[in-house]
């Protein structure tokens, strides 16, 4: 660095910023930090500090650069040295069988041809080039040949490498240039966060993780991109100086030790009977993973046999997809059904010839609103393009126009309520319509099922058949009644037996000790989400703080809007909301605060449970663990510290083993969570 800055300055810059690239490293690609999360910020903070008092010491790559740059007004071109091929597909496991033939084929060879196995993740691909060490230019694949540069985007994704790892190369000096290819993505609770989000603020949700991602990365103003929860998979390379590589898999080796993201699941060296195993077992899992994958890529690891078999105009003869099912389908929409949600949102769902997709058979697609079938031009009898996206619910694509015989019938949204028959209005802005009696039936039974749902109060056996019933019958009008049930009154109601009376009755007892984020997620405030009420429980402390806090005091909370603002003090201000809550905290209800009781003895803990438990709920479990600073994650890896394993474990359990994660019973459980120290 050519400047007058004091040098132990400059060198306490340096430091910080080597130190910061390695804690990423240890903590996004090892998933083993060394630093608490507290001596991160801090390490940030001052290097920030630092920045801002020596602007000579700019560096593009600084660790503090995740937050975006100063927006473009176009992405420019960028020429891939090396083309991004794509891949040929395959469907069956004879196509798989038959590709293995050809290479063998090709090569001349009697012997097995070994493989490695990819996730193929469903996102965005990507070429990153390093030149010396150092992100130089991030670009999309475009159309092979010529991509766009997104570079200022690709460096807020905190799973990116600024600066490659010299650690890695002692021996040697860094290569001159790297280019890495990889997929980035944005995992599945991220884009439903992400969504909700959106939703809240009055903006169109995303179809599904991918659109997601893709819109992400495709933002001119990089500081948007900063806010949105992408990641990366490395899975080859470019050109590549002064390294040489064995195998595929030696290459995802070096380039894991240079710094790079890879993906847990890949195996390697296997046949290719194994790489189709491999695909079933990754099918039956998929819905699990974090994220989106459409189907695994099989590789030949030789590099010396990648050369020989080399590619044809658009993909190499050395690779396949083995795509999983497609998950769009076409099928016949036979009636339009408007129902009234909770908050008196009014939705119109498809009732369609059932069909299955990728698995699972599909019956009703949400046409969303009104504005939305309009759009598409979907009418009633058209044959429809169809999708289910991971978790999300399942929806209309599109209309198949070619398939229209002219009896189809065109949609209108009703002008009255369809249950409570009110007049329904549009909001200024909003493209929902809303039955505005919050004394209708169907938001009552709405409420009602949100309240005894599992992230809320999670009531065991009230299930919505139940509640369609109380209700009907005047059993119960608002939650608060839920608490006000006899026994008696449950025992004679269809499909309840003494048994499941007394049951129930258990369970709603035991329902009534909650979390105070549970509470405030069970009142159903419009636009308040679990997100949003874990923020407001651990900001606002008291049920009195929230209920007297006022639109600019909820404001300037981080991750609460106007619109979410707005709504809350709504709630509060209404008489009978005020009621309903009283009645509940009069029948007994009890909000566990967190700082009551948080001993934090458990703090920084990371839990994983499966199975079946005996004494508890999954839903207790966790709320005991967070009660006491613990954490429950959903799937294990090296920073798990315990794994509870109850009835009928799944596959985890082998994985705990695997990676030496320490497993616990559920007894062992209720010991820790009594405060015991364990090992
Ligand atoms: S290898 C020449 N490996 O699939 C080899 N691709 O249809 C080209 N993809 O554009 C790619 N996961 O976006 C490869 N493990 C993986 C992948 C993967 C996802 C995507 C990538 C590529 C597309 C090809």
């Amino acid at each position: 660095m050519q400047t007058s800055v004091d040098p132990s300055i400059i060198d306490k810059v340096e430091k910080l910023r080597r130190e910061l690239h390695r804690h990423n490293y240890r903590y996004h690609v090892l998933d083993d930090p060394e630093a608490s999360d507290a001596e991160y910020d801090r390490m940030m903070k001052e290097l920030q500090l630092l920045e801002a008092a020596y602007p000579e010491l700019e560096d593009p790559n600084s660790p503090t650069i995740r937050v975006g740059a100063p927006p473009l007004s176009k992405f420019d071109a960028f020429a891939h040295s090396v083309p991004m091929l794509s891949l040929d597909n395959g469907f069956t496991d004879k196509d798989i069988t038959d590709f293995d033939v050809r290479v063998k084929r090709f090569l001349g060879s009697e012997d097995e041809v070994l493989y490695t196995a990819e996730p193929k993740l469903d996102g965005i691909a990507v070429e990153l080039v390093y030149e010396n060490g150092m992100l130089i230019t991030a670009a999309t694949r475009g159309d092979g040949f010529t991509g766009e540069v997104i570079t200022a985007n690709v460096k807020t994704i905190s799973t990116v490498p600024l600066v490659l790892r010299e650690e890695s190369h002692s021996h040697n000096p860094l290569p001159a240039l790297v280019e890495a290819r990889g997929e980035v993505f944005m995992e599945k609770e991220n884009f439903k966060r992400l969504n909700d989000l959106r939703l809240s603020e009055n903006q169109p949700p995303f179809a599904n993780p991918r659109n997601a991602a893709a819109g992400s990365l495709r933002q001119l103003d990089s500081r948007i991109t900063a806010n949105r929860p992408l990641d990366i998979f490395v899975y080859g390379i470019g050109n590549v100086t002064d390294i040489v590589f064995n195998s595929q898999w030696d290459l995802l080796c070096n380039l894991k030790s240079l710094g790079f993201r890879i993906n847990p699941l890949i195996r390697h060296g296997i046949v290719i009977q194994n790489a189709i195993d491999y695909f079933q077992e990754l099918n039956e899992i998929r819905h699990q993973l974090p994220y989106d994958i459409d189907g695994v890529v099989i590789k030949v690891d030789s590099i010396e046999f990648q050369e020989t078999l080399g590619a044809k105009s658009r993909s190499p003869r050395w690779a396949i997809a083995y795509k999983f099912q497609a998950e769009q389908e076409t099928t016949q929409l036979e009636s339009i059904e408007v129902q009234v949600g909770r908050t008196g949102t009014l939705t119109p769902v498809a009732h369609l010839k059932p069909v299955n997709v990728g698995g699972v058979v599909v019956s009703r697609a949400t046409l969303h609103n009104e504005d939305e079938i309009e759009k598409k031009d979907i009418r009633i009898e058209d044959t429809v393009l169809i999708q289910r996206a991971g978790d999300v619910i399942p929806e209309v694509v599109k209309v198949i126009l070619t398939k229209r015989t002219g009896k189809e019938r065109i949609f209108k949204m009703p002008e009255n309520c369809p249950v409570c028959d009110c007049q329904v209005i549009r909001m200024e802005g909003e493209a929902a319509v809303r039955c505005v009696n919050t004394g209708c039936s169907a938001q009552i039974k709405e409420r009602i099922k949100h309240f005894a749902s599992k992230g809320a109060f999670d009531i065991d056996g009230l299930g919505d058949k139940l509640v369609d019933q109380l209700v009907e019958k005047d059993l119960l009008s608002s939650y608060a009644d839920i608490f006000e049930l006899k026994t008696e009154t449950t025992a004679g109601l269809e499909r309840m037996g003494e048994k499941s009376a007394a049951n129930l009755m258990e369970a709603i007892e035991s329902s009534k000790t909650v979390s105070f984020a549970r509470f405030l997620y069970a009142l159903g405030i419009r636009h308040a989400g679990e997100h949003v009420a874990a923020i407001l429980a651990s900001r606002f402390q008291t049920l009195d703080a929230v209920m007297k806090a006022g639109q600019s005091d909820l404001e300037i909370v981080e991750g609460i809007g106007p619109i979410v603002a707005e709504s809350i003090v709504r709630f509060f201000r209404q008489d009978q909301n005020i009621k309903i809550v009283r009645q509940l905290l009069a029948s007994g209800v009890y909000i566990r605060y967190e700082k009551e009781d948080a001993g934090g003895f458990l703090e920084g803990k990371v839990f994983v449970l499966t199975g079946t438990l005996e004494h508890m709920t999954r839903g207790q479990a966790k709320d005991s663990i967070e009660s006491l600073g613990g954490r429950v994650a959903g799937s294990i890896s090296r920073r798990t510290d315990y794994v509870v394993v109850g009835e009928s474990p799944g596959s985890k359990v082998d994985r705990a083993k695997a990676l030496g994660v320490r497993i616990i019973h559920e007894t062992e459980l209720s010991f820790l969570l009594k405060g015991g120290k364990h090992g």
